[in-house]
C-alpha cells in the first residue's frame, strides 16, 4: 500500500485549502481530540485536523453531541495544539454556544479562538445562524460550515438517515451552501446526503466542500478518526465509513498478553527494573 505523506511541510492554512480546491487537489480531514493522536495524524500529512464535538460521542460515551461544553472543547482543542504543526487545526462550537443570541456566539468564538490557538472554528447550519455567523466573520475569525446531518439537530431530524433526498431539503441545502459563501465561511462540510447533491454543491460554490458521507464529488474527506481505525466499540458502522486498521483488536491483544504476563509473573523480568 503507497502511504502519502505531506510533501509540503508548510502549515495549511485556509486559503491553501482554496487553492487546492483550484487545483484539484483533494483535501484530507480527520478528527482529533488529544495531544498524542493529534501529533500521529499530523505527521502522516493530514490537511486538517477537526477537534470535532464527537468527543462526547467517542471520547466521553455520551450517545450524542448535545451534552459537550464551551470548557470541554476548549480542553480538547489545546490538546491537539500543541501536537499539531503542520494540519490546519478546526474546533467545533457546542451545541447552544451560538444557536440563540449572536454576540454570546461572538464571545464563544472569540474564548475558542484566544485558548486553543486554533485556526478557525466550525458551525452547524445555514440560514437560522447567518446573525451568528456573519458576527463571528466579523471579528477576522474563519468559519467551516456544516449542513446536510447536523448532529447537534438529532432531536429535530429524530433519526440519522440520509438527509435532503427530498428536493425541497436539497434546494434548501443548495442555498444554505450559497448563503454561507456569501456571508464569508471558508469550507463547508457536507455530512450523509446523496453523491449527486454534494457534486452540485461543490460545483456551484468556490470554497471548498468536505464529505462526510457524501460521496466523492466533494473536494475533501472526513471521517472521525476512532471510527477509521476500527477503535469503534459500539457496533457503529454506517457505509460511509472505510476501517483502514483494526486498533481495537490491537489493543485488546495486547493487553490480554499484558495482563497475562504480569498475572504470571513474566513481566516485570531482570531488564525491566532497577
Ligand atoms: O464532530 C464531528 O466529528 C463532526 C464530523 C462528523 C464532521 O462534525
Amino acid at each position: 500500500m503507497s502511504v502519502h505523506t505531506a510533501e509540503d511541510s508548510r502549515k495549511v492554512t485556509t486559503h491553501r485549502l482554496f487553492e487546492m480546491k483550484r487545483r484539484g487537489e483533494k483535501i484530507a480531514m480527520l478528527t482529533a481530540y488529544d495531544y498524542t493522536m493529534a501529533s500521529i495524524l499530523d505527521r502522516a500529512g493530514i490537511d486538517v485536523l477537526l477537534v470535532g464535538d464527537s468527543a462526547s460521542n467517542v471520547m466521553a460515551g455520551n450517545v450524542t453531541t448535545l451534552p459537550m461544553t464551551l470548557d470541554q472543547m476548549i480542553y480538547h482543542g489545546v490538546s491537539v495544539m500543541r501536537g499539531v504543526k503542520r494540519a490546519l487545526v478546526v474546533v467545533d462550537m457546542p451545541f447552544g454556544t451560538y444557536q440563540g443570541n449572536s454576540k454570546e456566539a461572538y464571545s464563544a468564538a472569540v474564548r475558542i479562538m484566544k485558548e486553543t490557538g486554533a485556526d478557525c472554528i466550525k458551525l452547524e447550519g445555514g440560514e437560522e445562524i447567518l446573525e451568528s455567523v456573519v458576527r463571528i466573520l466579523k471579528a477576522g475569525i474563519p468559519i467551516m460550515g456544516h449542513l446536510g446531518l447536523t448532529p447537534q439537530s438529532i432531536n429535530k431530524f429524530g433519526t440519522y438517515a440520509v438527509r435532503a433526498k427530498e428536493e425541497a431539503e436539497a434546494k434548501k441545502l443548495l442555498s444554505d451552501a450559497v448563503l454561507l459563501e456569501q456571508a464569508g465561511c471558508f469550507a463547508i462540510v457536507l455530512e450523509k446526503i446523496p453523491a449527486k447533491l454534494a457534486g452540485e454543491v461543490a460545483r456551484t460554490v468556490k470554497i471548498p466542500i468536505i464529505s462526510i458521507g457524501a460521496g466523492g464529488e466533494a473536494d475533501g474527506q472526513v471521517l472521525v478518526v476512532h471510527d477509521m481505525l476500527g477503535m469503534n466499540t459500539t457496533g457503529f458502522s454506517p457505509r460511509f465509513v472505510r476501517q483502514y486498521a483494526d486498533v481495537k483488536s490491537i489493543i485488546g491483544d495486547a493487553v490480554q498478553h499484558y495482563v497475562a504476563d504480569v498475572k504470571s509473573r513474566n513481566f516485570p523480568n531482570e531488564k525491566e527494573q532497577y
